[in-house]
């Protein structure tokens, strides 16, 4: 198959180039564009490990091709921080109340939240429960992670 031209915006920086039809969007951005926070758990849409956002909305990029992303905006783990470098609301959340141990499921669950919370910016815990279930976290037993996101809406809630 002819490889394919595209131009995507990633955390606000203009990428042409010219891919592969079956290239996915998460190999683009780890192999690409050297932005390895998104991580590759189990490559079939199952963990969420490699959610990213894609004009806003929360999607796992390991079932996108890259070619399907032409023309979008996304913004990964590496684009939820200020430019100057200071936490989200929600990756301070996650650091203030144990909402990681080993870190490999941690840039899914970051870019998942910030997608969650902005839909829902007052979830009961319930929801919370809800809005976390399509990532996988092998380490913490998700308590540290609730904590964190309650603690990110009630500080987002705060700062309005
Ligand atoms: S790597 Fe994409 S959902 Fe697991
Ligand atoms: S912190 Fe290790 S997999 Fe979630």
């Amino acid at each position: 198959m002819t490889d394919v031209d595209i131009e995507v915006r990633v955390n606000d920086v203009v990428w042409r180039n010219r891919v592969p039809p079956r290239l996915t969007l998460a190999d683009y951005l780890r192999g690409v564009c050297g932005l390895t926070g998104t991580h590759l758990g189990c490559e079939h849409g199952v963990c969420g490990a490699c959610t990213v956002l894609l004009d806003g909305a929360a999607v796992r990029a390991c079932l996108i091709f890259a070619v399907q992303a032409d023309g979008a905006q996304i913004t990964t783990v590496e684009g939820i921080a200020s430019p100057d470098g200071a936490l989200s609301p929600v990756q301070a959340a996650f650091r203030d109340h144990h909402g990681l141990q080993c870190g490999f499921c941690t840039p899914g669950f970051i870019v998942s939240v910030t997608a969650f919370l902005q839909e829902n910016p007052d979830p009961t815990d319930t929801e919370i429960r809800e809005g976390l279930s399509g990532n996988l976290c092998r380490c913490t037993g998700y308590q540290g992670i609730v904590k964190a996101v309650r603690a990110a809406a009630d500080s987002m809630k705060g700062s309005e």
